[in-house]
């Protein structure tokens, strides 16, 4: 697909020299578990067309990473982060719209992700989306302690 008929042309799939800039920002945002560079790297080169970036200048906004299941059944966002100044600016919003799009022009038939169950900011966008939970909190879902709520949204 081309970057050409996308509703926020801001956003653009990342390239491989954006992957310093999103490992950096991934470690500013996700603080306690940030992928490491080798996990980003094999995400990029598996996912690239679902790896979309943001910049103002030179400076990283926010990014959003997906992944579609061979089946099309699903598509996982995987990863969802917008830099702590350009919160509240819509940002995070447009990342997932276009993400979805993404998704949907692949074929995938529905959206999934799993958020902690005590990130408001992100389940409140999620539901503004359209995303619903799917069942109760998994405990222990990303290991020991790392409970999950599954949000799903058919596309
Ligand atoms: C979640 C996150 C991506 C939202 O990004 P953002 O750019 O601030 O969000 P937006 O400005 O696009 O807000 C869109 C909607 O999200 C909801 N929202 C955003 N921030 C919120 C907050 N602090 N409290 C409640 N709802 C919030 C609102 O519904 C908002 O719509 P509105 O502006 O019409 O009220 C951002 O807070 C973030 O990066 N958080 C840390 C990483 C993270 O938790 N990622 C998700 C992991 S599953």
């Amino acid at each position: 697909m081309s970057d050409h008929d996308d509703p926020h042309p801001a956003i653009r799939s990342a390239r491989e020299e954006d992957l310093p800039e999103i490992h950096r920002l991934d470690n500013e945002v996700f603080t306690s578990s940030p992928y490491s560079f080798l996990v980003l790297r094999q995400h990029f080169d598996a996912h690239g067309d679902h790896l979309l970036v943001r910049y103002e200048g030179e400076s990283l906004q926010g990014y959003v990473l997906s992944a579609v299941r061979a089946d099309r059944l699903a598509g996982w966002v995987h990863s969802l982060a917008v830099a702590r100044e350009q919160r509240g600016r819509g940002l995070g919003r447009q990342l997932m719209e276009e993400a979805l799009r993404r998704l949907d022009e692949a074929g995938v038939l529905e959206a999934r992700l799993a958020v902690e169950p005590a990130n408001t900011p992100a389940i409140t966008l999620y539901e503004a989306l359209g995303f619903s939970p799917d069942g109760a909190v998994q405990q222990d879902y990303f290991g020991p302690g790392e409970e999950r709520l599954i949000m799903s949204l058919k596309l």
